[in-house]
């Protein structure tokens, strides 16, 4: 299969298959110094279908070898979402004694005659570093007739009680359960009926422990659960995230019912979880997001490809005014990319000024910091064009930190992509903080030091990779600017053919 990475949408430093469909990312697990990343991938099509899981090996999270299919569909039916992890102590038995790695999956078979779905969880284990995969004999290992939508297992081991968690999302809610082989699951408990927000499906759980930073230092647990779309809805599919306390058996929210905490403000990360059994998973647990939005993911206006991953991110939990947060922070490992740095200081920003217009490269990352004065509105122009642009923008008076996308290039494919959307930001003592990443079809915006994430698509027509400051209204300060243009992950084999 030949694959053209030069194609002027395809991002240049973010993972996406070699050609066809992607969503969710599955089964992350780091395992003898490689991280693996399965997706849900249609091997045949741009367009959703039959899934399988999709395969690409890592030594450092940002350059990956596409592998081919881990798992195919089979009597069982075919593989949704779920999670992989090392079974050290070869609890499951399938490795003489040895390490090995364990897929848990979703399987999903249409029942005849219906558009209803039967989903059932599965194993299939690997003895060879991932790179081929046995389904289980005894497949499926958990069934319930109860719910329809009932999916995308997240395994981990729980030290204290020494077994093996599932979390699962059923219908509109999460199932718990308990197992010390992987293979007999007991049902433990369920959480979530009442609780956040119930906007769509519930999707993809992820459950976890890390410190509390600037806290008294005490863990927290943070459950992760993406909500499906809704027509009622514009921001489409999201993913929200809960805070709170477990005990091997069932997860108390440390938040009223009612409150909702977004992992993030933007439209496209969707589907994200964190990988398993990776070094310092403390310090460094790692997530990565299906960048798109079931609201129009088969509609984007991409080629032989269809879907990307987000950057990698490293969670951490701080105490806020408000309660515990979740904070994400870029992979380190993207650094490698920066092909040096253009700084500037204490530039006063005026409507008119065009500082950044000689820039044209469209691949960047940029860290800039702005101090209040008379401007309304402040912020970037990106992919700016002749005729469209795309603005990342500080509005003073309601402290909203935006993006508008309305006139960014192609729009056209659903009436909901082209819009301006925004997110509440405080200026801590009269400074907002901003870090962008700039790819080709994509920006991922960080502020207030990773507690306010926004991530967005865009579909820039070609040549329009311009950037500008910009000040409305009055003036601001821009205290620091500085930008690292970053070098396409492809650099050596741009337009190479990559076989699957
Ligand atoms: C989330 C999701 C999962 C499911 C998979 C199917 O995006 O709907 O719930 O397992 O995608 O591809």
């Amino acid at each position: 299969m030949k694959t053209n990475y030069d194609n002027p949408l395809r991002p240049q430093f973010h993972f996406t298959p070699a050609a066809n469909w992607l969503n969710d990312p599955n089964g992350m697990v780091y395992y003898e110094g490689e991280y693996h990343l399965f997706y849900q991938h249609h091997p045949e099509s741009t367009i959703w279908g039959p899934m399988h899981w999709g395969h690409a090996v890592s030594k450092d999270l940002v350059h990956w070898e596409h592998h081919p299919i881990a798992l195919y569909p089979d009597h069982n039916g075919t593989v949704f979402s779920g999670s992989a992890i090392v079974d050290w102590n070869d609890t499951s038995g399938f490795f003489d004694g040895k390490a090995g790695l364990v897929a848990i999956y979703t399987q999903t078979e249409m029942i005849p005659d219906s558009d209803l779905s039967k989903q059932r969880q599965s194993l299939a284990f690997s003895k060879d570093n991932g790179r081929t995969w046995i389904p289980y004999e005894g497949n499926p290992v958990l069934i319930d007739e109860r719910c329809a939508d009932f999916r995308d297992p997240k395994v981990f081991w729980h030290e204290e009680t020494n077994r093996w968690i599932m979390v699962l999302a059923a219908g509109d809610r999460l199932f718990l359960y308990h197992s010390p082989d992987l293979k007999d699951w007991t049902f433990a408990s369920e959480f979530g009926a009442q609780d956040g927000s119930h906007e769509g499906v519930w999707e993809c759980p992820d459950l976890f422990a890390l410190p509390v930073k600037d806290g008294d230092d005490a863990k927290k647990w943070v459950m992760i659960v993406s909500i499906g779309d809704s027509e009622k809805c514009p921001e489409g599919s999201r993913t929200q995230y809960f805070i709170g306390e477990f005990d091997g058996v069932s997860f108390k929210n440390d938040n009223p019912a009612e409150s909702v905490l977004w992992l993030d403000h933007g439209r496209d990360n969707y589907a994200g979880v964190t990988w398993s059994d990776a070094p310092d998973l403390e310090s460094k647990r790692m997530f990565i997001g299906w960048m798109n939005n079931w609201k129009y993911a088969n509609l984007i206006p991409t080629d032989d490809w269809r879907g990307a991953m987000t950057l990698p991110r490293i969670l951490s939990l701080r105490q806020d005014a408000e309660g515990v947060r979740l904070v994400q922070t870029a992979a380190a490992e993207l650094e490698q990319l920066r092909l040096g740095t253009r700084e500037w200081n204490d530039e006063l920003v005026e409507p008119g000024n065009s500082l950044l217009s000689g820039l044209t490269d469209g691949l960047y990352e940029l860290e800039a910091e702005f101090e209040l004065d008379t401007a309304e509105e402040f912020g970037f122009k990106i992919h700016a064009g002749e005729k469209h642009e795309t603005v990342v923008g500080y509005e003073v008076a309601g402290g909203k930190l935006f993006i508008d996308r309305s006139n960014s290039g192609i729009i056209d494919f659903h009436s909901d992509f082209g819009c301006r959307h925004e997110a509440s930001l405080r200026a801590e003592d009269g400074v907002i903080k901003l870090q962008l990443w700039v790819d080709r079809s994509s920006v991922e915006v960080f502020a207030d030091e990773g507690g306010l994430v926004i991530t967005d698509q865009l579909f820039p027509l070609e040549g329009s990779h311009g950037m500008e400051v910009f000040a409305k209204g009055g003036t601001v300060n821009l205290r620091s600017l500085r930008i690292h243009p970053l070098k396409s992950i492809y650099v050596s084999k741009a337009t190479e053919a990559v076989g699957q």
